[in-house]
């Protein structure tokens, strides 16, 4: 039987996280058996609102490799490429771009939270407007099946869905419509209780940390305000280092809870024992991140092929929509007789 195809990503704004493992790369390491896999760095999509610095993307693309390959992606199973690579990509954005309104994106509720974030209300570039269209071709250029991501990402897939729809009942029926496959895995805080994570918060927990950066932020991650002392009562539910406990170690979670609220154990031992619990997990992601980045030439190559596999199939879909949307000017047969 064939395999259903599953294209997934990131973009490459920096290394990721604790939240991008739990909330996406873990799962997308288990299901390159299941599936045929695309990983995309999306670097146009973080170029909406790093347009100024693209100097950085070569760091940030072969950043976000390292951490794919370290936490399992496997490319002889799968391919990991890079979005401005695969130039169907932005072919399959403008033909979109038609099938969709500018109202549309406006009420994207992620586009909305994203644009305040970057203080974009009143001045809207038209790229950063625009990214879910270009998302929904990095989804149908290899016409996956299935999208798996976290729940922010699900206007996206929304929108994605009525393009396809929208072309395959205008034109004709040559792209696939894709599934979500929205992760289960409740967000994971920042280690100030922030809900988000970020660089610039200096709250996340990096896959490319030391041992001694994990213990140095855990340490002074935020826990419940009530607890003053070790024995006083506390709130788990509030606690950001209790959190991670949930996402980390399963097997301990209960207990600690049960001895939080009791207050018999204090933050410190609590913190010393995720400090442990991290560490551990993140010990062979670390050293197999080192083996690839010794030889940044290789992680290069992968890309390079990964991209040329995705370019493939990239000019499979291309050559279905030109022909569906009779845009295929040189290769279909000249205008026949009959219709003279
Ligand atoms: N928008 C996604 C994010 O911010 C990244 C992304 C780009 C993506 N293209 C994609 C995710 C296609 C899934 C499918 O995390």
């Amino acid at each position: 039987m064939v395999r259903e195809r599953i294209l997934t990503g990131d973009r490459p704004t920096g290394p990721l996280h604790l939240g991008h493992y739990v909330g996406s790369v873990a799962n997308r390491a288990l299901l390159q058996d299941e599936y045929d896999t695309f990983v995309i760095i999306a670097d146009a999509q973080a170029l909406t609102t790093n347009f100024d610095r693209p100097e950085r993307l070569r760091e940030d693309v072969l950043s976000v490799a390292l951490d794919n390959l370290a936490c399992g992606i496997d490319p002889g199973r799968s391919t990991l490429f890079v979005q401005t690579m695969v130039p169907e990509i932005a072919e399959l954005t403008i033909l979109y771009a038609n099938l969709v309104t500018v109202n549309q994106l406006f009420h994207n509720p992620t586009i909305k939270t994203e644009a305040a974030q970057h203080g974009f209300e009143d001045k809207m570039p038209f790229g950063f407007l625009g990214y879910p269209v270009s998302q929904a071709a990095d989804i149908t250029f290899c016409r996956a099946h299935l999208v798996p991501v976290g729940e922010d990402q699900l206007p996206h897939i929304e929108m994605t869905r009525k393009i396809v729809r929208k072309f395959n009942a205008m034109y004709a029926p040559a792209l696939v419509e894709p599934r979500a496959k929205v992760s289960t895995v409740p967000r994971l805080v920042g280690l100030d209780g922030n809900t988000k994570m970020s660089k610039s918060l200096g709250n996340a927990i990096y896959l490319c940390d030391t041992a001694d950066a994990v213990k140095d932020k855990v340490t002074k991650a935020v826990t419940d305000p009530a607890r003053i002392h070790p024995t006083d009562k506390g709130h788990p539910e509030v606690c950001a280092v209790f959190a991670y406990h949930r996402a980390f170690n399963p097997d301990g979670v209960s207990d600690i809870e049960k001895r939080c609220k009791a207050g018999t154990i204090g933050c410190v031992p609590c913190k010393k024992l995720l400090i442990e619990i991290l560490n551990r997990f993140l010990e062979p992601i670390r050293q197999k991140r080192s083996d690839y980045e010794k030889h940044p030439d290789r992680v290069w190559d992968i890309l390079r092929d990964g991209s040329a596999r995705a370019q493939q199939e990239g000019a499979r879909t291309m050559a279905a929509v030109r022909e569906a949307m009779k845009v295929d000017y040189f290769t279909a047969p000249a205008s026949s007789p009959e219709s003279a």
